[in-house]
């Protein structure tokens, strides 16, 4: 009788083969001269096992690696078409499939879940234009404004070269001595800093994007969502409670509300800003470390998904999910935020390297509408590689026609080329966090000075005084606050 799997389910009964279908006599003894002699290097089943084992682990992701995904819908539930020409929003109702992964930041592929880190919020819409990533994060802003530092902040945040342990000095000294940073470290050490599931954290774009509608006018947009389970977070000491039994509790926590029909889902809000606002707005409107007030520009409620059906397989749709800032349909664009150009070139480099150039190719990456790019050959190629359409273009055969419809409108941009030092022109890096502490409560205040003087752990005292006064120019309060769980105020 076959046996039910718990996960898997019944499954019908298989039979091995080789790579290349011939049948596998013995899969339990090694070919081998004698009871009691040597392997033959004969047994090509074993050969072909070892070798293939040997080759099961690809490149982790640089950043983002330990994370959980599922496919779900997206439905629209307003009217945005004012604003942007995508299909996805044609018309309330309409639905699009999607595929969410949800990260821990700088944890290796093993770590554990509940760690006090930013989460990662990458979401794919297969729309009949192509494919849209919308690859987000937990939190509105981030450490950086300019992508040269941002392998140094990997380096600074992941494990030290000499110790190969995690290094509060050199975290904190990175971070104190780039206040551009303050914004997101102080969401980072507050209350919010470990989500109790991926599913009780809401996602953002952070950066600004841009919407272009069928009269060819650009908005400036930033995108939300909120998740509808509410917002739930983990102290210090509940999450090392939880991680002291569960490394998987994301995971598990994700991966079971599915399996029970438990669905989680997020409201799709977008704050538009119109073209010629972006000159005049109070902040700098293509800053990350930045947000654009609520107050200046109200969130619009556009619609909603949910994540309703768990993978079969982790390894063939969400390791393999390549998501790149770069993949972008008719009606939305990008910014001149010099973060996001960078993600434009970086993403899609990266999973070139770590899937391989047809990576395009592996179903959960691929777009569900026609493929036509005239990409061919390459490692790994599945499909019928365009057989024998001509592989040139201009031709005379009506092959591969751009598609003018499509442009985006002409964006003016100006400028001298140099290093431009944002540091001389706009350097207000407190305005907006000093309004995030004085909105928190005083048990939140005391939490993120908690939070900060834990995590400050073993750095050096002069690290943690440069830290002290970033928080003083931010907040006096702030300042004495972390001053004190630090044990060096007065
Ligand atoms: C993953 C680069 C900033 C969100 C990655 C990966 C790279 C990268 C190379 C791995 C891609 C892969 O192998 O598939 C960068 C650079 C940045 C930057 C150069 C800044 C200049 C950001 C920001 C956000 C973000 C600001 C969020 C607003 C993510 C997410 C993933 C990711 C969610 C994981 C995607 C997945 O689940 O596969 N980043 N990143 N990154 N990044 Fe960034």
């Amino acid at each position: 009788m076959t046996m039910i799997h718990p996960d898997a389910g019944q499954c019908p009964v298989s039979h091995l083969t080789t790579a290349f279908g011939a049948p596998v006599p013995n899969n339990q003894d090694s070919l081998t001269a004698g009871a009691r002699g040597p392997l033959l290097a004969q047994d090509v089943w074993l050969n072909e096992k070892l070798a293939n084992f040997v080759r099961e682990v690809i490149p982790e992701r640089r950043m983002h690696a330990k994370g959980s995904g599922a496919f779900g819908t997206f439905t629209v539930t307003h009217d945005i078409t004012r604003y942007t020409r995508a299909k996805i929003f044609s018309e309330v109702g309409k639905k699009t499939e999607m595929f969410a992964r949800f990260t821990t930041v700088a944890g290796e592929r093993g770590a554990a879940d509940a760690e006090r880190d930013i989460r990662g919020f990458a979401l794919k819409f297969y729309t009949e234009e192509g494919n849209w990533d919308m690859v987000g994060n937990n939190t509105p802003v981030f450490f950086l404004r300019d992508p040269r530092k941002f392998p140094d902040l990997n380096k600074a945040v992941k494990r030290d070269p000499r110790t190969n342990m995690r290094s509060a000095t050199n975290n904190w000294d990175f971070w104190t001595l780039l206040p551009e940073a303050f914004h997101q470290v102080t969401v980072v050490m507050s209350d919010r800093g470990i989500p109790k599931s991926y599913r009780t954290m809401h996602g953002f774009g952070s950066h600004t994007y841009s919407f272009w509608n069928e009269a060819g006018e650009r908005f400036w947009v930033k995108f939300h969502f909120k998740t509808q389970q509410g917002i739930e977070n983990l102290t210090d000491a509940e999450a090392a409670a939880i991680v002291g039994g569960d490394r998987e509790s994301h995971q598990r926590d994700l991966y079971d509300a599915i399996e029970r029909g438990d669905f989680p889902k997020w409201t799709m809000f977008v704050q538009i800003m119109p073209e010629a606002e972006a000159e005049t707005y109070r902040f700098h409107p293509f800053d990350l470390t930045k947000v654009w007030y609520k107050e200046d520009y109200p969130l619009i409620e556009v619609g909603e998904f949910e994540l309703n059906r768990n993978s079969d397989n982790y390894f063939m749709d969400i390791e393999q999910s390549a998501f790149a800032p770069s993949n972008l349909v008719p009606g939305i664009g990008v910014s001149p935020d010099r973060m996001l150009q960078a993600r434009l070139i970086n993403y899609a480099d990266a999973q070139r390297y770590r899937l391989g150039v047809n990576y395009h190719q592996i179903p959960v990456n691929a777009a569900r509408c026609p493929v036509m790019s005239n990409h061919r050959d390459g490692y790994g190629r599945m499909d019928g590689n365009y057989g024998s359409r001509p592989h040139y273009e201009p031709n005379s055969f009506s092959q591969w026609q751009e598609q003018p419809d499509y442009a985006e409108p002409p964006l003016r941009i100006s400028g001298d080329a140099k290093h431009w030092n944002f540091r001389e022109d706009d350097d207000d890096y407190f305005t907006q966090p000093r309004k995030l502490f004085q909105q928190m409560s005083a048990q939140q205040q005391q939490a993120l000075f908690d939070n900060t003087a834990r995590a400050m752990g073993d750095a050096p005292d002069f690290i943690k005084q440069r830290h002290i006064d970033n928080c003083m120019r931010c907040d006096p309060a702030y300042g004495a606050g972390v001053a004190t769980a630090l044990g060096m105020a007065g």
